[in-house]
C-alpha cells in the first residue's frame, strides 16, 4: 500500500458531509463540530483586500513572504510580548498547515520519528506520513493538562527521534503549556538534541490567563502560528512561522520549491489585521468565545460529561462521555441523525481513550449553544 492510501480520513467530515445531506433535506442541525470561528473576517482586512485587487496586487511575492508583512508580524511580538524579533527569522506561510509541513520538511528525514501528544491535533501525524516520517503518539492526560511535558521527552524519546510537538492552546482540548512547563519541555527536547515546534495557532483567544510565547523563553523553538483562529481569516490561506537564525534559508528554499509564495492578495490584506480599529473588533470577538465557553462548561457537567481540565483557550472543549457512552463515534453518528448536533469524536484526534471522548467547539452563539444543549439533554435521556 502506498503511504498515501494511509493516510485516514477525518472522520467528523464524514459527519459534515451528512449534516449536510440532512440539512439539504429541511433538517435543523447546529454545527458544534466546525473549527473555525462563526464570525466573518473583520471589516478592515476584507478592505485592505479589496484595495490590493484594485491596485492589481497579483503577482508573486518572495517565497518567505512580503517584507512589509515580516515586519509587521516582528512588530507585534514586540507591542504584545515586548519581544524583538529579527524580521529575517519570520516566513509567512499558507496557513500553519504550509509551516508544518515546512518545519517538518527541514528537520526531519524519512525514518526519522516524531514525538506528538494523543489527543492532538491530527493533521500532522499525517503530514509526517507523507513525508515517511513515523509519529509517536504519546498517551496525554489531564494530570499533564493534555500537553506533552518534559518527563514525556525523557520516557519516549528515541535514537531516530529529531521533534516534538505541541499546540498551545491545543486542538481538541484548549489546555496551555504553562510557561515553566514550556521552560522545561525547552531544555528536554535540547537534551535530547532535537526541536521544539511549538504550534501557537490559537494564540490571542485565551481566557483568564496571561499570554506568553515560546519565542520569549528560547530563540531556537520553531512557533507557528496563523491568520485563521484569532485574526477570523481561514479561507485567506495565510499564517506565519517564526524559525532559529541557522533555518532561515533551509525553509526558504523548501519554501520556494513547495509553495513558490503564500497569496499575495491574502497577505496585503494581513497588513491591516494589527490596526487597532480591527484589534478593537477581535477584542470583542474574544469576549464573546470566553462567555461562551463560561456557558458551555457547567451545562455539560451537568449532564454527565466530565470536564477534566477547564479550558484556557481556543474555542474547544473536550469532554469524557464515558457515563453516557463508550463509542463516542456512534454516539455522534446517533445524535446527528436524531437530534441534529454535529460534535466530533475524540477518535478524530488520536488513539488514546478516543472512544470515550468528544470534543465541542463553541464556534456558534449562546443562544444556538443552548438549543444544541437541549438537544442533547433529551438524546440522553
Ligand atoms: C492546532 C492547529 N494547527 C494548525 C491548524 C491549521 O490551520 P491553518 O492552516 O488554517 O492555519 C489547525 C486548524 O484547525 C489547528 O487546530
Amino acid at each position: 500500500m502506498s503511504r498515501a492510501q494511509t493516510i485516514p480520513p477525518f472522520h467528523v467530515m464524514d459527519l459534515l458531509a451528512r449534516a449536510k445531506q440532512l440539512e439539504s433535506e429541511g433538517r435543523s442541525i447546529i454545527h458544534l463540530e466546525v473549527g473555525e470561528p462563526d464570525f466573518a473576517t473583520a471589516r478592515p482586512i476584507v478592505d485592505a483586500g479589496i484595495q490590493a485587487l484594485r491596485q492589481l496586487k497579483t503577482h508573486y511575492t518572495a517565497a518567505t513572504g512580503l517584507h512589509e508583512l515580516r515586519q509587521v508580524i516582528a512588530d507585534h511580538y514586540q507591542h504584545k510580548f515586548d519581544l524583538k524579533v529579527d524580521p529575517r527569522r519570520v516566513v509567512v506561510t499558507s496557513g500553519a498547515s504550509a509551516a508544518l509541513q515546512l518545519a517538518l520538511s527541514v528537520l526531519t528525514d524519512a525514518g526519522d520519528s516524531i514525538l506528538l501528544a494523543d489527543p492532538g491535533y491530527p493533521c500532522n501525524r499525517n503530514i509526517a506520513k507523507v513525508l515517511a516520517v513515523e509519529s509517536i503518539d504519546v498517551p496525554v492526560t489531564a494530570e499533564s493538562l493534555y500537553q506533552l511535558n518534559a518527563a514525556h521527552i525523557a520516557k519516549y524519546w528515541q535514537a531516530n527521534t529529531r521533534a516534538a510537538m505541541v499546540a498551545s492552546p491545543s486542538n481538541p482540548t484548549g489546555t496551555i503549556v504553562e510557561r515553566d512547563a514550556m521552560k522545561a519541555l525547552i531544555e528536554a527536547v535540547a537534551v535530547a538534541g532535537g526541536h521544539l515546534i511549538v504550534d501557537e495557532i490559537y494564540q490571542g483567544l485565551v481566557y483568564d490567563l496571561e499570554e506568553y510565547t515560546a519565542l520569549s523563553l528560547s530563540d531556537d523553538v520553531f512557533v507557528v502560528n496563523s491568520f485563521s483562529k484569532y485574526f477570523g481569516m481561514t479561507g485567506w490561506r495565510l499564517g506565519w512561522m517564526v524559525v532559529p537564525e541557522s533555518y532561515i534559508d533551509s525553509v526558504d528554499r523548501v519554501a520556494q520549491n513547495i509553495f513558490l509564495a503564500p497569496p499575495t492578495i491574502s497577505q496585503y490584506a494581513a497588513l491591516a489585521a494589527f490596526e487597532l480599529d480591527t484589534e478593537e473588533i477581535l477584542q470583542r470577538r474574544v469576549t464573546m468565545f470566553k462567555e461562551r465557553r463560561d456557558y458551555l462548561l457547567p451545562v455539560l457537567s451537568e449532564m454527565g460529561f466530565k470536564v477534566t481540565v477547564s479550558p484556557q483557550g481556543a474555542f474547544y472543549v473536550y469532554v469524557d462521555c464515558s457515563a453516557i457512552t463508550d463509542d463516542s463515534f456512534q454516539w455522534a453518528k446517533d445524535l446527528l441523525e436524531k437530534e441534529g448536533v454535529a460534535v466530533t469524536p475524540g477518535i478524530d484526534f488520536g488513539t488514546f481513550e478516543a472512544n470515550t471522548h468528544v470534543r465541542f467547539a463553541y464556534t456558534r452563539s449562546v443562544d444556538e449553544l443552548k438549543r444544541a444543549m437541549c438537544r442533547i439533554a433529551r438524546f440522553i435521556k
